[in-house]
């Protein structure tokens, strides 16, 4: 028997996916899996290699990548081959190529293997793309989160300034549309919507507000769950 649900949270770039998943994660005590930095690190060894984007050059350097998921005082941790990325993965070389990156469906295929295996015992929040749709279709609670692009936009302009990148509003607002549009229109599992998920928009929500909204419906499907 499982220790708990699997919650699935899917949706496009800056719809507040990652910071929920984190969040409601903490609050059940459940284990947070962040499916994009999983991309974003296939991505980072990719570029370090200097290989063409091709899928059969980045199909033959899959077997060379191991992608480990630690939890520490600092939170969730990504390793790749040994060494801790997570900084490194968030680099606008790696957010500017993941997109094509993870459309080939030998990566899709070498990640989702491993988001099925950390997630087979349940009581985990995975957050990503194709979470409720491909890796995890019967999940036990799916949310499918939207924001406007304009939201969207100065959330992850703040989120740059903050990191000290100086880049425009129309940059970052192309960067946004054109993620989307890869996301969402390559062939093998694009992002959509899975017709069990709930959808909300988090354009006038506030973190704590959006938290708030899963935790009770996952409170009610894990009592529903116990009776
Ligand atoms: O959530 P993120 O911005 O870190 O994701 C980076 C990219 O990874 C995203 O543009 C598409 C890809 N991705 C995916 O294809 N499937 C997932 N489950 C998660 C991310």
């Amino acid at each position: 028997m499982k220790k708990g649900i699997i919650i699935a949270i899917d949706g496009p770039a800056g719809s507040g996916k990652s910071t929920t998943a984190k969040l409601l994660a903490q609050k059940l005590r459940y284990k947070y899996i962040d499916t994009g930095a999983m991309y974003r690190a296939v991505t980072l060894f990719w570029l370090r290699k200097n290989l063409p984007l091709e899928e059969k050059a980045v199909c033959q350097i899959l077997p060379e990548i191991s992608i480990d998921l630690q939890y520490n005082n600092n939170g969730l941790r990504i390793f790749l081959n040994g060494e801790d990325v997570s900084e490194a993965i968030r680099l606008p070389e790696v957010t500017n190529f993941v997109s094509p990156i993870s459309t080939f469906k030998c990566v899709r295929e070498f990640l989702v293997e491993q988001q099925r295996t950390i997630g087979a015992n349940g009581a985990v929040v995975m957050d990503g793309r194709d979470i409720g749709t491909v890796v995890f279709p019967k999940a036990e609670l799916k949310i499918y989160l939207v924001a406007s692009v304009e939201e969207r936009v100065r959330r992850r302009l703040l989120e740059l300034k903050q990191k000290g990148v100086a880049i425009s509003p129309e940059e970052v607002r192309m960067q946004i549309i054109e993620r989307d549009r890869i996301d969402s229109t390559r062939q093998h599992s694009p992002l959509q919507k899975a017709l069990d998920a709930i959808e909300i928009d988090t354009t006038n929500l506030t973190i704590e507000e959006q938290v708030e909204k899963i935790y009770h419906l996952a409170i009610e499907k894990i009592n529903n769950q116990k009776s």
